[in-house]
């Protein structure tokens, strides 16, 4: 991920939530109120929770979903119910990606995604597209370095688009073109980038939107909601501008909220107005990565579980108060799989808890934030 900031430690949670209480970072919201009501889910593991987060989404007009992949859905199966009893939508975490999509430059190979959108369909879920351009390491294939130059990248770039693309046309909910193009307010220094200049958004935007015209394309960046964070919201409403002043075709913001307490919180007041600006644009807002790093705050699991579960209310409180955004999706659903128990585990060693549901399947305070954040968002 771009923007990796210094590692958080317990004296920057502390201070986060010094600055929570007195109400200075985030907004109380709906969080207290619904908060004080919040009891940890029922036990009895799969399926525990007759409520389901796509039920009280839809009854507002949003659509709740979650990332996954599709060895989970195979090989464990209270996991894939537990996904189909709550999600309206499917994001393949992985399984996208350039790097799982090209085993060499000139083949495709697109039989688990094909998979995926299957099992989806066939259990009455929509599926997004994830990601088209994507310039980290881990997202693109081993022979990319060496084989991708100056003189191919666009050509390399424009025909992966315009095949992934035409090869699900008319059957996702929507593509990520471009995902985490900006370090700050600049374009990160990607190979793409390097090797195609800063018009590579723009003809990604206009491949994909040739090669299916009716597709909704979506920018996807991280750490935009994060307070200290206005040079990264200032370089992505550029990016909105330039490719809508271009007319190159973008239908949606995509906002990753992968929340951090140890990257200064977020601040309503700045959210509000960036959502604004993005809305005032036409563009919808989907939050595509919903999840909670806690490395380092509370031992007490109650009182982890209660906190991130604030973060989660005043944080969906905020964006749904816009009614473009249209979209939630976690990464991932349950803390049985989550990137974080990998890339960002915590330091007492101790399993991270950063979704709705733990690892037993059974729904947590966060899953109650989120049903109570649902059903006081407005309509839409
Ligand atoms: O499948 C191999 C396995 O065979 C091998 O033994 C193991 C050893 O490390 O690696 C496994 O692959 C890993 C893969 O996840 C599946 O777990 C890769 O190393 C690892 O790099 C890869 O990480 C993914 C990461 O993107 C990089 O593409 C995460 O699962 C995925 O959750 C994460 O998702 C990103 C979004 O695309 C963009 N936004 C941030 C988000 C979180 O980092």
């Amino acid at each position: 991920m771009s923007d990796s900031l210094c590692l958080p430690d317990r004296r920057q949670f502390m201070q986060y939530m010094g600055a929570a209480a007195l109400g200075t970072v985030v907004s109380p919201g709906i969080g207290n109120a619904a908060l004080a009501r919040f009891q940890p889910g029922p036990a009895g593991g799969p399926g525990a929770s007759s409520t389901s987060l796509k039920d009280v989404a839809s009854q507002k007009g949003l659509l709740f979903g979650s990332a996954t992949n599709a060895t989970h859905l195979q090989e464990d199966k209270d996991y894939a119910n537990l996904i189909a009893q709550q999600c309206a939508i499917i994001t393949p975490a992985n399984e996208l990606k350039m790097r799982y999509l090209r085993p060499n430059p000139n083949a495709f190979k697109f039989d688990v995604g094909d998979w995926m959108l299957n099992w989806a369909q066939s259990h009455g879920m929509k599926m997004r597209g994830h990601a088209l351009v994507y310039g980290e390491d881990a997202a693109l294939p081993p022979w990319f370095n060496g084989y991708v130059n100056r003189n191919n990248a666009k050509d390399v770039m424009v025909k992966h688009i315009s095949t992934v693309v035409r090869h699900y046309a008319g059957k996702l909910h929507s593509w990520d073109v471009v995902n985490e193009a900006l370090q700050g307010a600049d374009l990160r220094d990607t190979p793409w980038m390097k090797f195609v200049g800063p018009d590579y958004l723009e003809i990604a935007y206009r491949t994909a939107g040739e090669a299916d015209p009716n597709a909704t394309l979506v920018y996807n960046e991280n750490n935009i909601e994060f307070a200290a964070q206005d040079n990264k919201r200032n370089g992505t409403l550029k990016i909105l501008n330039g490719l809508l002043s271009k007319k190159a075709p973008i239908h949606a913001l995509g906002i990753q909220s992968h929340l951090r307490w140890e990257m200064g919180g977020f601040e309503p007041g700045k959210m509000r107005k960036f959502l604004n600006q993005v809305s005032d644009l036409g563009l919808k807002i989907f939050i595509t990565e919903l999840d909670c790093h806690e490395r380092d705050n509370d031992v007490k699991i109650d009182d982890r579980d209660r906190t991130v579960a604030q973060y989660y209310a005043d944080y969906l409180g905020t964006v749904l108060e816009n009614k473009n955004a249209t979209v939630v999706q976690t990464w991932n659903l349950t803390d049985r799989y989550t990137w974080l128990s990998q890339q960002a585990p915590r330091r007492d060693g101790q399993a991270v808890r950063p979704l709705p549901f733990d690892q037993s399947l059974s729904p947590k305070p966060t899953f109650d934030a989120m049903v109570k954040a649902f059903e006081h968002a407005p309509s839409r």
